[in-house]
């Protein structure tokens, strides 16, 4: 099979190349340092493929920037796979985003909102945190030498074991919105990033704090986490410590 992968270079992408790659497809890589900018009106042209797996992301919280970028890039994906005879559109987005309010949830909901009404057949796979979101959100907080981690719970996953299953759907043919993603345990974002700190050497103390509102609200009482019926991964979050960080020399 043929598959593009939009954000083939990403956390998750990256694994989804390599997965499908080893299964024997042949894969195209959509990114902007591929030279690929799927936010832009830029035609793309994706004659040949067979399936698309849309795993692009931006860095924001802001609401208006998170459905400008999932739009048009959903928009053009759908638009140029209709062009091109694709028969299979895939895509990744998160558990719990329809009860959580954060704007960069608001760019999601309205990407799957476009995949759904849209006019390729579709699969949606939700998935929760990945394990390396501990060291990003530990980077994005710290402030001088402390990290202000949000007291959040999650249940993270390994990004390989989510770029099999979306390797898996794809092979699978459309199949609508399947079961969501989540890891093999419930934990606390603090503690990871103190984890995840000590195992990279990075400096900084972990101060765990409540976020104020609804989003906050979500973060504490387990909206974000498996729901019944969820897949779980295999994966812990400290065998993905021990096998993927690089300890201090
Ligand atoms: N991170 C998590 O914990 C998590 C959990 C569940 C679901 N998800 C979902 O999984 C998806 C992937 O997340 P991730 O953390 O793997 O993202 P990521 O590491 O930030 O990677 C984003 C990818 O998108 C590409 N990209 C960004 N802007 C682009 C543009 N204008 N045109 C073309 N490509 C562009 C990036 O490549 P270039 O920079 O080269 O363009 C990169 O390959 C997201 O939709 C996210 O919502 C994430």
């Amino acid at each position: 099979m043929r598959i593009a992968v939009a954000g083939g270079t990403g956390t998750v992408g990256r694994h989804v190349v390599e997965r499908a790659r080893a299964r024997g497809h042949h894969v195209d890589v959509l990114s902007r340092s591929g030279g690929v900018d799927l936010a832009t009106e830029r035609p793309l042209d994706l004659n040949g493929v067979d399936t698309i797996i849309d795993v692009t992301s931006i860095e924001t919280a802001s609401a208006v920037k998170s459905k400008a970028f999932f739009s048009a890039v959903t928009r053009k994906l759908l638009s140029a796979g209709q062009s091109a005879g694709v028969e299979h559109h895939v895509l990744l987005s998160i558990a719990g985003i329809d009860e959580a309010p954060y704007g960069y949830y608001s760019g999601k909901l309205e990407q799957e909102r476009l995949v759904t009404n849209g006019s390729l057949p579709w699969t949606i796979l939700r998935a929760t945190q990945f394990h390396e979101f501990s060291g990003q959100i530990f980077t994005r907080m710290k402030v001088g030498p402390v990290a202000m981690v949000p007291f959040m719970q999650s249940q993270p996953v390994a990004a390989v074991e989510v770029a099999d299953r979306l390797v898996d759907l794809a092979e699978a043919g459309p199949s609508r919105r399947v079961p969501d993603l989540a890891g093999p345990r419930v934990e606390r974002m603090a503690q990871l990033s103190r984890r995840w700190a000590a195992a990279t050497g990075e400096k900084g103390k972990v101060l765990e704090v409540p976020l104020p509102g609804g989003l906050g609200q979500a973060m504490r009482d387990g909206t974000l986490l498996a729901r019944p019926g969820s897949e779980l991964g295999t994966q812990s979050f400290d065998e993905w410590l021990a096998h993927t960080v690089q300890k201090p020399t």
